[in-house]
């Protein structure tokens, strides 16, 4: 072996690796060809192992020219990656495209359920008016849902609303909205404008319109002047909120025993099947319920409602059965998107 020989083989070997590595059809396979000439155990390596048979004066030329060998089969393997891995990014993108305008799964989109949208309602129009939402409390004590709303306790005006006692004597779930009323008047003097939203609850057997559990809006204003001609015309303009401008009130007289006079309003509605319907109680704060909340009823007048939202609903939507309202069923829910 001698110098001659040895560097035709390097320069054949370079001659054949160009066309093998422009010929390579992947960077795998130009990985796998880069290694067999170029590595550790490569085709060039194999050759330099007859070195040790030359002369002393010739190695180091045999190094250089394998050295030139090495760097212009690495040059041209470098230059076939970057020509190989462009195409297979851009055949990767073509494979892995994804089509972005595949509509998705629908979100699952919520409703208000119809009792808070009709507090809503009824708070929005009352709005209107300068009244603001104050909160009263569910469980209640006797003297404040009834003593104080003038009805005593042997009075028989207690069975209009079949009470849910709790065990701690004296204390029970209210029964109406109305214990709100004194809660507020304590809390402050007039002028008084709030509207209090809220569950109640009686002992009733439950049906297509009775719940044991239902929501009412309680109205309550008081003022040096306030006369039932401002109830009328407040409270009419409420039904035309809620059940549209062509909405008409109709003002009968009731009896409760925290209003003097009291009265019961129905609507009617063009359209309306069922004719005039009771919405609503309400009536001139009774003097003694005014005392009762330290107002003195010789400076002051006021009046007072309570709504049931459930009813209010029912007409608004046409809901023949209030429990629906209870049972949180989804596909009833739906129905009020
Ligand atoms: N609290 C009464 C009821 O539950 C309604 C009402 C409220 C009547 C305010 C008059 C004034 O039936």
């Amino acid at each position: 072996m001698d110098l001659a020989a040895l560097e035709k083989q390097l320069r054949t070997l370079q001659a054949d690796a160009a066309t093998r590595i422009s010929a390579a059809a992947s960077t795998a396979e130009l990985d796998e060809l880069g290694s067999s000439l170029l590595g550790k155990r490569g085709a060039i390596t194999e050759i330099l192992r007859g070195i040790g048979a030359l002369p002393a004066d010739d190695r180091p030329k045999i190094g250089v020219v394998a050295n030139e060998v090495r760097a212009a089969l690495d040059a041209s393997v470098s230059a076939r990656r970057v020509a190989l891995s462009a195409g297979e990014l851009l055949e990767r993108i073509e494979r892995e495209r994804v089509d972005a305008t595949t509509p998705g799964p629908a979100p699952r989109i919520g409703s208000l359920h119809p009792i808070p949208e009709t507090i809503a309602a009824i708070t929005e129009i009352m709005s209107s008016f300068g009244f603001v939402v104050a909160e009263g409390q569910e469980i209640e004590d006797d003297v404040t849902n009834f003593q104080l709303l003038n009805i005593p306790e042997d009075h028989p005006s207690r069975d209009l609303w079949d009470t849910l006692y709790l065990q701690e004597p004296g204390r029970l779930l209210r029964t109406h909205t109305s214990p709100g009323q004194i809660r507020t008047m304590q809390a402050g003097g007039p002028p008084i404008r709030v509207i209090l939203p809220g569950r109640c609850f009686r002992y009733e057997a439950v049906d297509a319109s009775h719940g044991f559990e239902f929501h009412q809006v309680e109205g309550l204003l008081v003022d040096r002047s306030a006369t039932l001609a401002d109830l009328k015309g407040i409270l009419d303009e409420l039904a035309k909120g809620l059940f549209g401008s062509a909405a008409r009130t109709r003002f009968r007289p009731g009896y409760y025993p925290f209003t003097e006079p009291s009265v019961a309003v129905d609507v009617s509605w063009p359209g309306s099947k069922d004719g005039w319907m009771t919405i609503l109680g309400a009536g001139m704060v009774h003097p003694v319920v005014l005392e009762n909340g330290g107002i003195d009823p010789e400076t002051h007048q006021g009046f007072a409602f309570g709504l049931g939202v459930e009813r209010i609903a029912m007409l608004r939507h046409g809901i023949p059965d209030l429990r629906a309202f209870l049972e949180n069923d989804l596909r009833f829910l739906a129905g009020f998107r």
